[in-house]
């Protein structure tokens, strides 16, 4: 063995490394499938058109998702480091990039982690529907106890006490690191999550009224397509359901071994993302129309946003379907296992960032990020105005974190570094499927344009009309200071020096020089 395969395996050793290629592909899933396809996705969908939905989602997930993941993939696997130690090693200037990924992830991993506690109470509601006949009431009077949109210090026990379990869970997930933490929990929990949604599905399809709900959810509406919106909501569901952009499929890569082909496992990633979102809105629509015909509205009148759809609709719907408590745990015994697998991925690329910059070993990294991440998700979020703060943070995040960081990278590394051609021969070096000018073309020039559109129409929407009706103090701190905050951030950790154990070498060039 030469030299420099032997530091480099002696480096895989150290940051740790998926198994096998099964596993990174499970952990890979279970980072996509997450509460953006089980909550998000369904009430997207029908709010953009419904069956027609279905034409611009193909699209974005076609000429953006997959494109996007082999990027992704490409960085991360080609330069085998977290998401800032994968763009110092591209180019020495583009490390603030990977910074922003890493504290966009940090702010999702804060809030994400809320929504996971409250699946986990209502798991444990579902056995004997503890939210009575008023689910509405019960969710934000006696569960979140939610006052007026601000911030208060009031703590809510009912919430605090689920989301400590969940941050000890990913602690100790996290503890256990690359293969035996992450991969294993997504190789164990990912397959049961497809047997409990399966049952769940066609538990739904066989209630009465399902087609009524399938009928909303399919029946397209083909001027939806002319709106600007409808598209939009597309890319940004991609990019938050396919978990690209945001340094999670980066830091995956960085732990698979470098024989594996990354394009053909980006396609059944990509594939597996959609064909579960897609059964989540047959899931939860089929389930919808059981409670509109049972109280004899329209689907519209049940089909409510994102938050309402999982924790106010569902349990309506426990209430009144036959055998109610079983497809309460399991609905939300899914969302809390989909999220989980998610959860960990997000905390991850902050780990792996921290461990990569500082030489640290993974258990002091772990320590060192979870134990601020839980503490301001348990300030934040485990009290009475958690939800606001909580809506508005996942609102801007996603549109101003996600997707222009995504912009920017591509846009940077297609046109500044001019990369690109330099990535898809990393790909081709393993892949059969062989990536060529349409992947360069359409990352370095058509994403970018698309992206930027989708942008401009979001800050269109919300500057013309203020998001939620929160007071406007609120969305300028959680909403617009953060965004600009979170970019801030990335850059000024970039300007930190890395410590003597981090090389700078781009590890696929056998004699690279340390650029800077
Ligand atoms: N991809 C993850 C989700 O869909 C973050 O929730």
């Amino acid at each position: 063995m030469s030299v420099e395969h032997s530091a480099a395996h002696a480096e895989q050793a150290k940051r740790g490394a998926f198994s096998s290629r099964r596993v990174f592909i499970l952990a890979a899933i279970g980072s996509a499938v997450g509460l953006g396809n089980i909550w998000r996705f369904p009430y997207v969908a029908y709010e953009n058109g419904g069956g027609s939905f279905i034409i611009p989602y193909l699209v974005a997930l076609i000429t953006a998702g997959i494109p996007f993941l082999l990027f992704d993939y490409a960085m991360g696997h080609r330069h085998r480091g977290s998401a800032p130690l994968s763009f110092a090693r591209l180019r020495r200037g583009t490390e603030g990039l990977g910074w922003w990924q890493v504290a966009i992830c940090f702010m999702i991993a804060i809030y994400y982690a809320a929504v996971l506690a409250w699946a986990v109470s209502y798991t444990i509601f579902s056995v004997n529907k503890a939210w009575g006949d008023a689910p509405d009431a019960y969710f934000f009077g006696e569960y979140l106890q939610a006052g007026d949109p601000g911030v208060t210090a009031s703590v809510v026990p009912g919430v605090l006490i689920p989301l400590v379990v969940v941050w000890v869970g990913v602690l100790v997930i996290m503890l256990l690191g690359v293969q035996r933490g992450i991969g294993a929990t997504a190789a164990i929990f990912i397959p049961l999550l497809v047997i409990a949604f399966l049952i769940l599905v066609v538990r739904a399809l066989m209630l009465p009224g399902a087609g009524v709900g399938l009928d909303a959810l399919f029946t397209p509406n083909w001027s939806a397509l002319l709106e600007p919106g409808v598209w939009a909501a597309a890319f940004g569901q991609i990019f938050f359901s396919l978990s690209i952009g945001f340094g999670i499929m980066i830091t995956y890569a960085s732990y698979v071994d470098r024989d594996t082909d990354m394009t053909g496992s980006g396609l059944v990633v990509g594939f597996a993302n959609s064909s579960f979102e897609v059964l989540a809105g047959i899931g939860v629509f089929a389930a919808l129309g059981f409670m509109a015909q049972a109280s004899g509205v329209a689907v519209s009148e049940v089909a409510t946003s994102g938050i309402g759809l999982a924790f106010i609709a569902f349990p309506a719907i426990i209430n009144e379907a036959p055998g109610g408590a079983l497809i309460g745990v399991l609905f939300f015994g899914s969302l809390v296992v989909a999220g989980l697998t998610s959860l960990v991925s997000v905390i991850e690329v902050v780990i792996s960032g921290i461990r990569d910059k500082f030489d640290l070993r993974r258990r002091t990294a772990t320590a060192v990020v979870v134990a601020p991440a839980a503490l301001l998700s348990l300030v934040f979020f485990s009290t009475t105005s958690g939800i606001y703060v909580l809506d508005i943070v996942d609102h801007f995040v996603n549109r101003f974190g996600i997707l222009v960081v995504a912009v920017v990278s591509v846009v940077v590394v297609a046109w500044v570094v001019r990369a690109l051609p330099r990535l898809a021969d990393h790909l081709n070096l393993t892949a059969d499927l062989q990536v060529g000018r349409l992947w360069v073309v359409t990352l370095g020039a058509l994403v970018p344009v698309v992206l930027t559109i989708v942008l401009i129409q979001e800050l269109w929407a919300v500057i013309d009309e203020p998001y939620g009706g929160y007071p406007m103090w609120m969305l300028v701190v959680f909403g617009w200071l953060m965004v600009v905050a979170i970019a801030v951030a990335g850059f000024v950790a970039a300007r930190v020096p890395w410590r003597e154990g981090t090389s700078l070498a781009d590890p696929s060039v056998p004699d690279s020089e340390e650029i800077s």
